[in-house]
């Protein structure tokens, strides 16, 4: 199997969105520019989402515009309607993401709708980025557990994962929204889809509030699972997932999977660099 491990850097998004303090969509653009000399081929920029919902990300527009793009990257953003992709089509975005939840607690409480309502909205922005040539990710959020509805029941996670899959998404990422899954319970899950699903269609999306992140990647990378999101500085958490802390840090990540023999092509030196500025952005 590959040694190589690619990073979605979600920082920018996950990163910042649940800062209370609106950040200058200036600074917005300088970390995604940075981050982008870090060496990453994915970076989620940003979300087309509900301006009333997640204020931060009200100026999504403009920071896409605002990047400089380098050749070969992917610059993403979070889509969760026809509207939010029409947003993100128009600021050229290379890749949309669109966002489930195994539970119906924590899908009514981000996106205002069921999990059965959310799969027929993401329908026709799967269509409609196909016919943009636009590549479309999925994501399945609360897969141990939630907020909301408590233990969740891998079985649901199948369900999503698969539903998202055949819609036409090229991965599905696995997202432990609120960061208390232990790797047991990674371990259970991952084994319950990679029934349905190859290690190559999945990503691994870990919040770190408990401290075990790094050994959920590990079980996963022994799954064959070789792209993870991870947000720079450890930055972010979801504003409907209360208590949940940021997303594993960027470079924790790298410099645990280098020690297990793996390699990012990322420069560790800007990395650190980077997550510094980063930090420096919440108030
Ligand atoms: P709703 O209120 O049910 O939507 O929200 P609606 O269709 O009834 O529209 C209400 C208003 O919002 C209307 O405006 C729409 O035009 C507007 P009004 O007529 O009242 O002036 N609207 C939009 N505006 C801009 N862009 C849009 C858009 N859609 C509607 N795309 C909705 C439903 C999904 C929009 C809302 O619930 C929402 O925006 N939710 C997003 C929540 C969010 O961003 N959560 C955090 C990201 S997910 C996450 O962090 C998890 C993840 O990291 C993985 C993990 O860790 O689990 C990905
Ligand atoms: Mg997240």
């Amino acid at each position: 199997m590959s040694n190589r491990v690619t990073i979605y850097e979600v920082g920018p998004r996950d990163g910042l969105q649940n800062e209370k303090t609106l950040i200058a969509t200036e600074d917005k653009i300088l970390l995604v520019n940075d981050l982008t000399a870090c060496g990453f081929q994915k970076i989620e920029v940003t979300s087309f989402v509900s301006p009333k919902w997640v204020p931060q990300m009200a100026d999504a527009l403009e920071v896409l515009e605002g990047i400089d793009r380098a050749n070969g990257v992917t610059y993403s953003a979070l889509t969760p309607n026809l509207k939010g992709f029409d947003r993100a089509k128009h600021a050229l975005a290379d890749e949309v993401a669109i966002f489930a939840a195994a539970t119906e607690g924590f899908s009514e409480a981000n996106i205002n709708c069921s999990i059965d309502e959310s799969l027929t909205r993401f329908k026709p922005v799967v269509k409609a980025a196909k016919a943009a040539g636009i590549s479309v990710r999925g994501c399945v959020s609360v897969i141990t557990d939630c907020p909301y509805d408590g233990a969740v029941d891998p079985t649901s996670v199948v369900h999503v994962a698969k539903a998202l899959a055949e819609m036409g998404c090229h991965e599905v990422g696995l997202a432990d929204t609120i960061g208390v899954a232990t790797p047991e319970k990674i371990e259970k899950v991952l084994d319950a889809v990679l029934q349905e699903l190859p290690a190559e269609l999945l990503s691994g999306h870990y919040h770190d509030t408990n401290g075990c992140a790094l050994d959920n990647i590990e079980v996963s990378l022994d799954k064959g699972i070789r792209l993870f999101d991870s947000a720079i500085g450890g930055l972010g958490g979801c504003p409907y997932a209360p208590g949940a802390t940021g997303n594993v840090a960027t470079e924790a990540v790298v410099d645990h999977v280098t020690k297990l023999g793996y390699y990012t092509g990322l420069d560790v030196e800007k990395l650190g660099d980077v997550a510094v500025f980063a930090r420096g952005l919440r108030r």
